[in-house]
């Protein structure tokens, strides 16, 4: 990621129209990573996502011990090295922009005996790692060295592991997933309990492989308890298309008049479906085609058609099941007639951006008015944005992505100043694009 900025432009041309299938999810890629690395053998993966934020995924497994292979398009094979294996890492592990990798590698770390320096680029350098750092620590790894509990850190893992009861201060599904990871190595059990519930790929993946995982309803959010040190059995891994990715070009053709696009094989976990749920409040033709289960993840075939918005209230309870899907939605809003309010976005300040500003300030550089009042957005939409603006991205390939799908819909072309981070989690958004018939150069 280290190459010169990649402006990017786009501009309207006519409707969008045809079929795709957008890359593997992010989420399901890691965690199949990651859990093949604590595997004992062989574990597949097939449809994986060949973006930055898995890739670096791979060469820090690698550096703790993993043998990883590509052996086709999208094709994977790890040969784990079992719970507790990882030997300790010549180099600090480069993590780049991604911080589920690198926060779910802390968790798996954080239980072995080894010790091992994290890194990543600015962006990633700038998010916030002590909310993680406290679970592993009362699970027995030290931290030798953060400033102020940023990367770069070095962590000892624990060399007694011991199992915790915690309760994340904030909806997140990597504090969950890098305690439940800690706690594979600790006997006993190992306890999250989640005050709203986020993404579940961790706790179904772990009994995929074997585990004894317990997720028992509590409230409006769960209990999950893991039986600690599994011997994790390797199962192979078909990853469904990013829900977060197809986000793109589904609002992309809602918006652009006269489109109809259908999305192959995107996962449907409706604790991923947040954007679905609203954009359809709106009024959006969205269509569940060929609903199946593809490897313990809800799949649906979705053919979108453009039509008009409405805005609406979007509930801060929504937030964690579309959490990386508001820059999209506020683009959606602003071509929606009437306001539309999100509310409870704190936790988009500390993405890959500070997001909640990066998107207030993509709409308003094109014409749209939006506002922050605390930590809800609140876009005010009359059917059509004016465009003209370069948007800065931040190394935030949300932020590029949703910039872009404004510009096919705007009266004047959108610029971003950088396509470069739409690796990290959507190679091929341009081809993709494209092929639909969107105009981006
Ligand atoms: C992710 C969880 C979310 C999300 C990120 C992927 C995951 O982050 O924003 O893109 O795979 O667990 P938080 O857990 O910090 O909300």
């Amino acid at each position: 990621m280290t190459a010169a900025a990649a402006p990017l432009t786009s501009r309207r041309n006519g409707p969008l129209a045809g079929r795709a299938r957008v890359p593997g999810d992010k989420s399901i890629s890691i965690r199949a990573l990651i859990l093949g690395a604590l595997a004992v053998g062989e574990t597949r993966i097939g449809g994986m996502l060949e973006g930055e934020d898995a890739l670096s995924t791979v060469k820090a497994l690698q550096a703790l011990g993993a043998r990883i292979e590509r052996t086709g398009a999208r094709e994977w094979l790890i040969h784990g090295v079992g719970v507790g294996g990882f030997a300790e890492p010549a180099g600090a592990l480069d993590f780049g922009n991604s911080g589920t990798g690198c926060r779910l590698a802390l968790g798996a770390v954080a239980g072995c005996p080894i010790t091992a320096t994290f890194d990543g680029d600015a962006s990633l350098r700038s998010r916030p790692m002590r909310r993680v750092l406290d679970p592993l620590e009362r699970i027995g790894a030290r931290t030798l060295a953060s400033a102020d509990g940023r990367l770069p850190l070095t962590l000892a893992g624990a060399r007694d592991p011991m199992p915790i009861v915690f309760q994340p201060p904030v909806p997140s599904a990597q504090l969950k997933s890098a305690t439940l990871l800690a706690g594979l190595s600790a006997p006993g059990e190992t306890v999250v309990i989640e005050a709203e519930a986020t993404r579940d790929h961790t706790e179904k993946m772990l009994a995929h492989f074997g585990a004894d995982v317990r997720v028992e309803a509590q409230g409006n959010g769960r209990r999950i308890t893991l039986s600690g040190q599994p011997e994790l059995a390797p199962r192979p891994i078909k990853v469904p298309a990013d829900p977060s990715s197809a986000a793109f070009p589904l609002v992309a053709a809602l918006l652009v008049p006269g489109s109809e696009v259908i999305l192959d094989g995107v996962m449907m976990n409706p604790l991923r479906t947040g954007l679905i749920t609203t954009l359809g409040e709106m009024g959006a033709a969205i269509e569940r085609l060929e609903q199946r289960d593809e490897g313990g993840e809800d799949v649906a075939d979705l053919r979108i058609r453009a039509g008009a918005l409405r805005g609406v209230e979007v509930p801060a309870a929504r937030a964690p099941s579309m959490i990386d899907e508001y820059p999209v939605l506020a683009v959606a809003a602003a071509f929606a007639e009437g306001t539309t309010v999100m509310r409870g976005l704190k936790e988009l300040r500390v993405k890959e951006s500070d997001r909640l500003a990066a998107t207030a300030a993509l709409l308003r550089a094109n014409g749209v008015a939006a506002d922050i009042e605390g930590d809800d957005l609140i876009v005010h939409g009359n059917g059509r944005a004016k465009g003209g603006g370069t948007v800065t991205t931040h190394m935030d390939h949300r932020i590029a992505m949703a910039a872009m799908v404004l510009g096919l819909a705007s009266e004047r072309p959108v610029a971003i100043d950088d396509g470069t981070f739409i690796a990290t989690s959507f190679p091929g958004f341009v081809e993709l694009m494209r092929s639909l018939g969107a105009d981006l150069s």
